[in-house]
């Protein structure tokens, strides 16, 4: 009775602690702790929402919490369960890389909301994780950096930005000289979903 009491409480601060404590997948690197708030319409991504396919198929909005922002940031959207068609580690397929952001003025939720005209050098392209047996929920993670003066992409990722497969980020930050995310997030989408943007659920 007594432990069940004490345990409980106990148990759900370790919880709840490590839930806010860090936004990013368990074992990706960078790690950020610092949520990047993401809205796909009404619907707000916590770190690590399995959400369908068909609602996440655009653009969505962006920005952060008690913060003021200021300057340029840019947006990365990286999958890195791509599985390896040789039965290999699976490696990362960019979804994401886009330049620009700026506080808009307007707000969500609380959100200060960040906004970019840019379409590159990456468009977003929404998940669609290919079927798998058994299945397996693809993490699709975010990071927003502060964007360096004279930004480009660095010559040594040219073509993987341009093919999107094996995206090194960690890699990327320190040749495109990116300081450490700002904020990050994920989502995830089950291997082989097929709704369509029709389906009500
Ligand atoms: C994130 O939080 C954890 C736990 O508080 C801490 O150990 C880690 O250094 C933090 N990481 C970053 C990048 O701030
Ligand atoms: C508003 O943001 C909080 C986190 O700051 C989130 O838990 C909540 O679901 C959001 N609500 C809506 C309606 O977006
Ligand atoms: C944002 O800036 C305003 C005006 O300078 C200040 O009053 C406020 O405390 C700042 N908020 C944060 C979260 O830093």
């Amino acid at each position: 009775m007594h432990f069940t009491n004490l345990l409980i409480p106990a148990l759900a601060a370790v919880f709840a602690g490590s839930a806010s404590a860090q936004a990013t997948p368990d074992g990706f690197a960078p790690a950020v702790n610092t949520t990047l708030d993401v809205y796909y319409g009404t619907t707000y991504i916590s770190p690590g929402l399995l959400v369908k396919k068909s609602s996440v198929s655009k653009l969505p909005a962006i920005g952060l919490t008690g913060k003021n922002l200021t300057g340029k940031y840019l947006l990365a959207m990286i999958d890195i369960d791509a599985p390896s068609n040789n039965g290999g580690p699976r490696g990362t397929v960019l979804h994401a890389l886009l330049t620009d952001f700026t506080p808009s003025g307007a707000t969500q939720n609380g959100t200060a909301l960040l906004t970019t005209k840019a379409t590159g050098p990456a468009s977003y392209f929404g998940p669609a994780p290919p079927a798998e047996t058994p299945k397996h929920p693809h993490n699709y993670v975010f990071l927003l950096h502060e964007q360096p003066a004279n930004f480009a992409v660095p010559q040594a990722h040219k073509q993987t930005v341009q093919s999107r497969f094996g995206i090194d980020w960690v890699k990327f930050i320190v040749d495109a000289k990116l300081t450490e995310p700002v904020a990050g997030n994920y989502l995830r989408v089950q291997s082989g979903d097929n709704t369509r943007r029709w389906v009500e659920w």
